[in-house]
């Protein structure tokens, strides 16, 4: 039994995607724009989102720029989607920032942006649409952490913690609506080029473009997945090392990374 029912053809399908301007998030709206779903782009730069739906026929693109963590601008995009297709199918909570920091550079600031986007975020983005797709009792919702909130790793002090929370955020989330009917998934990349790693100074294993990692969460939603991560070489290995007792996991971390 699939834990998700399983979404094969995207004809029609409503779908916002908060995070859509750059990487995975623009590359999973054009996937999802030449299946023929409906899209709603947000993110803060506009004409970055502008740009792509331009490429698309008008009545199939909404373009609603909005930073994630203003919770009013988030209430706002949503009447407007609400108003213009009288529901939704699917959201996808993509928007995220990566600084790296260790022990030894700590930056509070930076760290509170992060964890407003990464964390606080989804919270105000579930606040906002979970009483209207409970109440139509279909539509869902996913959310995109990442392997790195598996366990702890080095330089990701902060970036790691908020991505372990967005997991058990999402895994509570399915628990509770799942059984009245909404789909919840979680969407735990490895490497992928985007802006956001090309800051990385380090070689990043099984790196994967953009355009694969959308394909992969296409897959993962057709299989009714919840947990779509990719790409498997990659986060099959992470997952065995999850089961590791600490001992042996701190060691092998430490001899991997440094
Ligand atoms: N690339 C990887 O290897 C990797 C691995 C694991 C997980 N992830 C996760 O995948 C997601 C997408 O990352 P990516 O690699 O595709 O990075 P990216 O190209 O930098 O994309 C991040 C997206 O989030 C948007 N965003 C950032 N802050 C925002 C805010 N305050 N309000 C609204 N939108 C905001 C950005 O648009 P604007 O700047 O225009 O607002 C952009 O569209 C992130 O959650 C990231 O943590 C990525």
């Amino acid at each position: 039994m699939p834990l998700n029912t399983p979404i094969r053809d995207w004809t029609g399908k409503r779908v916002w995607i908060i995070g859509a301007s750059t990487g995975i998030g623009a590359s999973l709206a054009r996937v999802l724009l030449q299946a023929g779903s409906r899209l709603a782009l947000s993110a803060r730069r506009g004409e970055l989102l502008q740009s792509m739906a331009a490429e698309f026929p008008a009545e199939n693109v909404a373009v609603l720029p909005l930073d994630v963590t203003d919770g009013d601008a988030l209430k706002s995009a949503w009447r407007t989607l609400r108003d213009r297709w009288g529901g939704c199918d699917l959201i996808v909570v993509m928007a995220g920032d990566y600084v790296p920091m260790s022990s030894f550079n700590l930056d509070q600031q930076a760290a509170e942006h992060l964890l407003r986007v990464k964390l606080h975020a989804p919270l105000q983005v579930l606040e906002c649409v979970l009483p209207d797709l409970l109440a139509a009792g279909a539509g869902g919702l996913a959310l995109v952490s990442s392997v790195a909130g598996y366990r702890g790793l080095p330089r990701s002090l902060v970036y790691g913690p908020g991505k372990a929370a967005v997991i058990n955020l999402a895994e509570s989330l399915y628990l509770e609506v799942r059984p009245r009917g909404l789909g919840v998934w979680l969407i735990n990349p490895g490497f992928v080029a985007t802006p956001l790693t090309a800051q990385n100074d380090f070689p990043m294993p099984c790196l994967i473009t953009a355009e694969e990692a959308a394909r992969e969460i296409l897959r993962g939603f057709a299989r009714g997945e919840f947990e779509i991560h990719f790409p498997k070489r990659f986060t099959r290995t992470l997952k065995l090392l999850r089961l590791l007792p600490y001992r042996l996991y701190f060691a092998l971390v430490r001899r991997i990374t440094q």
